[in-house]
């Protein structure tokens, strides 16, 4: 058995909690065959992880050769771009920067954030396209006012985006003829429409684009990463997420597929009485920061739990878009840090 035969076997190794294995992820660093003896060395920066794709490679190999043994590197340790092993396509040349709003958990302010961040860049001058990505629960179109808006052709065959608050939109939610008409696909399917996204989609020339991720840590997730060179990564969590894995996990595996993070956003972090003002730390204080002090990456900001922003998304008028300077303050930081963070601002 020669390393290509042990490397077709490993393509049988999943990485836990997502259905990929670990060659297509471009997690193994070496494989040493001598004396009938085994040595691969992964790079990966997850333990947990780590433990059982070890236990997954012993099970396959060990009738195999008279030894095993796994080790692995440490990508934290390696340097500062974990991007050095993924060498992602680039389904969107025309676009300067990516950026994945993405988030371990559902229902945490992903879309609202994205379509704020989108606006607020755009404010700033940057010509930016954002792509939802949620292709089972697209909300991107209610939240920004265009989701009657109906699919249109180009000369050249290439889909118009629609267009609001000086940003470009796509998102599946465009094409279904009544908004809320449910979207029974198979996770193939759904890549292939959002590559469809990324090429047939007159975007034209882009400084920015934001692509709204679904919940999770799934297929899409994996093949944005994968067809994309994603510029940064927001994670968006609330903090009742602080205390469970769901944030680790996406960090985790974006660390390990070769996503750069660009920070953490602390979302639902408080609430504050529309009638008196007064601020209640209904889930504690301090999560958002411990956090990204725990995996050492940024925290680009904390948005308070405020009836203000549920109903101007609900209204299809995003919170910086409006005139009330306390909602728009806290997705402009937020960008504003984020550009820091990528070395824009
Ligand atoms: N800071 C906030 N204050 C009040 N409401 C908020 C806030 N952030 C988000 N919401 C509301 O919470 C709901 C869920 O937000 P959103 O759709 O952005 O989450 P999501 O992570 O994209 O969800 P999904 O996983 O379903 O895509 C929406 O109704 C939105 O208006
Ligand atoms: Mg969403």
């Amino acid at each position: 058995m020669n390393t290509e035969d042990v490397t077709k076997i490993l393509t049988a190794v999943t990485y836990p909690g997502i259905e990929r294995d670990i060659v297509s992820l471009k997690l193994i660093e070496d494989i040493k065959i001598e004396n009938n003896k085994l040595a691969i060395k992964l790079s990966i920066s997850n333990e947990v992880a780590y433990e059982q794709i070890e236990k997954q490679i012993h099970e396959l190999l060990k009738s195999s050769f008279d030894s095993t043994e796994v080790t692995f590197i440490s990508k934290k340790t390696k340097s500062t771009s974990y991007g050095s092993s993924a060498k992602p396509n680039n389904r969107a040349p025309y676009a300067k920067n990516i950026i994945a709003v993405t988030s371990g958990k559902g229902g945490v302010g992903k879309s609202t954030v994205s379509v704020n961040l989108s606006v607020s860049l755009a404010q700033k001058g940057y010509r930016v396209g954002l792509l939802d990505a949620d292709v089972y629960g697209p909300n991107t179109p209610r939240m920004l006012g265009v989701e009657s808006e109906k699919m249109q052709w180009n000369s050249e065959n290439k889909i118009i985006p629609s267009e609001n608050y000086g940003i470009k939109i796509m998102s599946v939610g465009l094409t279904t003829p009544q908004s809320d008409t449910p979207l029974v696909w198979r996770s193939s399917v759904a890549v292939s429409a959002l590559i469809q996204f990324l090429e047939d989609v007159a975007w034209g020339e882009l400084d920015f684009l934001v692509i709204d991720m679904p919940p999770g840590t799934g297929d899409i997730q994996l093949t944005m990463a994968q067809e994309l060179p994603i510029t940064s990564s927001v994670i968006v969590t609330t903090p009742q997420m602080i205390s469970t894995d769901d944030v680790s996990r996406a960090v985790m595996m974006f660390k390990d597929i070769g996503v750069p993070i660009g920070g953490i956003v602390e979302n639902m972090s408080y609430f504050i009485a529309p009638d008196t003002g007064v601020k209640y730390d209904i889930f504690g204080t301090g999560g958002g920061e411990m956090i990204a002090a725990k995996y050492d990456i940024p925290l680009l900001g904390s948005i308070p739990l405020t009836m203000a922003i549920r109903e101007t998304s609900d209204a299809g008028k995003p919170a910086v878009a409006t005139d009330d300077m306390v909602q728009k303050g806290y997705y402009q930081t937020i960008t504003n840090n984020l550009l820091s963070q990528m070395g824009i601002l």
